[in-house]
C-alpha cells in the first residue's frame, strides 16, 4: 500500500528545545489509516495534524477498545535520525490488539508509516543530547453505538511529540509506596498489553501515593498481594546480593522493550539476571539485611528511574543511601549512549530512518 502525503500549509512555531517537558507539544503532521470490516486496513496517509470529529456514541469512548505504543526517534551527532528496536513495539501493538479484539496491522507497513511520518516532521526531532521525538501510535474503535461487541471499524493513528530529557537535573532516585490495596492487572486480564484502560486503572493508586508524599507506586500481584510486578508505568528490577532480579512476565506484566534491553545488556556484561517471582517479603528482608543494593524502573519515557526508598505496611527502607546506584547509572549511561548513537550498538538495536 502506498502512503500518501499531504503537507500542512500552516506549519506551527516550534517550542523552545530547553523547555520541552514530556508530551506537551505535537508536530505538524500525523499518520492515519482506517479499517473497515470486509475491506481491511486502507488509505494510509500522512496529513496535517488536526482534531478528529467523533460522534458521541463512538465505541472507544464507552468501552475503551483502544491500544497504544510509545517509542522514540533520536537525532545522532551526524544529524541522522534513528529508532530503537521499533519492530518490538510494532509486534507488541499487534499482541495488545489481539487481546482487545482489534484487527492485526501489517507490521512492515507500520514501520514504513513511522519512518515516513518522522521524515516529514524531521525538523521537529530536537538536537540536544537526551531529547527526542516521542512517537505515539494508537488504535481505536470507531463504530457508532453502545452495544458491547468488537467494533467493525477502527482508526490507526501516529502522532509525534518532541520531548526533553526526562530528568532535566539528571537521574535522581524517587520514593515509592508499595500499594497493597489497588491492583493494576491480573492474570487473564490485559496487564501484558498497552491497553489504554490499564493506565486509567492505575490513576487512583498514583494519586494516593502522591498525596502521601511518594512519586509512584510499586504494584503487587492482584491475587495474593505478595509478589512484586511493576513500578508506576514501568517495569522494575532490583540488584539483590550481586544479582539483578526482575519479576518474570506472567500475563499481568508489560513485556517492556527497555526491560528486555536491560536484561540483554546486563547478560552481555556478564551480570547474572534472574527473571522470577519476587516476594515483597523477600525484598523488604533483603533491604533490612543490606542485600538490596539497587532498585530501578525501566521504560521508554524515562529509560531508567532509580528507586531510593520503599514504604510498605508501616516500614520504610532506604536503598543505596538514596543515591543512584553505580550499576543503575551504568545501565542508564550505556543505553542512552546507544540510543543517541554515541556508543557502539553491538546488538543491532538502532534502526536508521
Ligand atoms: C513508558 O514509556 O515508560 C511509559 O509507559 C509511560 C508512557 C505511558 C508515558
Amino acid at each position: 500500500m502506498q502512503i500518501s502525503i499531504t503537507r500542512t500549509t500552516t506549519p506551527k512555531q516550534k517550542p523552545d528545545e530547553a523547555h520541552l517537558g514530556f508530551g506537551k507539544y505535537f508536530t505538524d503532521h500525523m499518520f492515519v489509516m482506517d479499517y473497515t470490516e470486509g475491506r481491511g486496513w486502507h488509505d494510509p496517509r500522512v496529513v496535517p495534524y488536526a482534531p478528529f470529529e467523533l460522534d458521541p456514541a463512538t465505541m472507544c469512548l464507552h468501552y475503551a477498545q483502544e491500544t497504544f505504543e510509545g517509542m522514540k526517534a533520536y537525532r545522532h551527532e551526524d544529524g541522522s535520525l534513528a529508532l530503537f528496536r521499533p519492530t518490538e513495539n510494532i509486534k507488541r501493538l499487534n499482541n495488545s490488539d489481539r487481546r482487545l479484539c482489534i484487527p492485526q496491522l501489517d507490521e512492515e507497513l507500520v514501520l514504513e508509516a513511522i519512518k515516513t511520518l518522522v521524515r516529514v516532521d524531521a525538523d521537529w526531532v530536537p538536537h540536544s543530547y537526551e531529547t527526542s521525538l516521542y512517537i505515539r501510535p494508537f488504535v481505536f474503535a470507531t463504530d457508532i453505538g453502545v452495544g458491547v461487541h468488537p467494533s467493525k471499524t477502527y482508526k490507526f493513528v501516529i502522532i509525534l511529540s518532541p520531548v526533553g530529557a526526562y530528568y532535566p537535573e539528571g537521574v535522581n532516585p524517587v520514593k515509592i509506596y508499595v500499594e497493597d490495596e489497588y491492583s493494576r492487572a491480573s492474570v487473564g486480564g490485559t496487564g501484558f498489553t498497552k491497553a489504554a484502560a490499564n493506565y486509567a486503572i492505575s490513576l487512583a493508586a498514583q494519586e494516593k501515593a502522591m498525596k502521601l508524599g511518594y512519586t509512584q507506586v510499586l504494584w503487587l500481584d492482584s491475587a495474593e498481594k505478595k509478589y512484586v510486578e511493576e513500578v508506576g508505568t514501568m517495569n522494575v528490577a532490583f540488584k539483590l546480593d550481586g544479582k539483578v532480579v526482575t519479576p518474570a512476565l506472567g500475563g499481568s506484566i508489560l513485556p517492556g522493550i527497555t526491560r528486555k534491553s536491560v536484561i540483554e545488556l546486563l547478560r552481555y556484561w556478564g551480570v547474572t539476571v534472574e527473571e522470577r517471582k519476587l516476594g515483597i517479603a523477600e525484598l523488604m528482608e533483603a533491604a533490612e539485611n543490606g542485600k538490596l543494593e539497587e532498585a530501578f524502573g525501566t521504560g521508554t519515557a524515562a529509560v531508567i528511574s532509580p528507586i531510593g526508598e520503599l514504604y510498605y505496611e508501616g516500614k520504610t527502607v532506604t536503598i543505596s543511601d538514596f543515591k543512584t546506584g553505580p550499576l543503575t547509572q551504568k545501565i542508564y549511561d550505556e543505553l542512552t549512549a546507544i540510543q543517541w548513537g554515541r556508543a557502539k550498538d553491538p546488538f543491532g538495536w538502532v534502526v536508521k530512518i
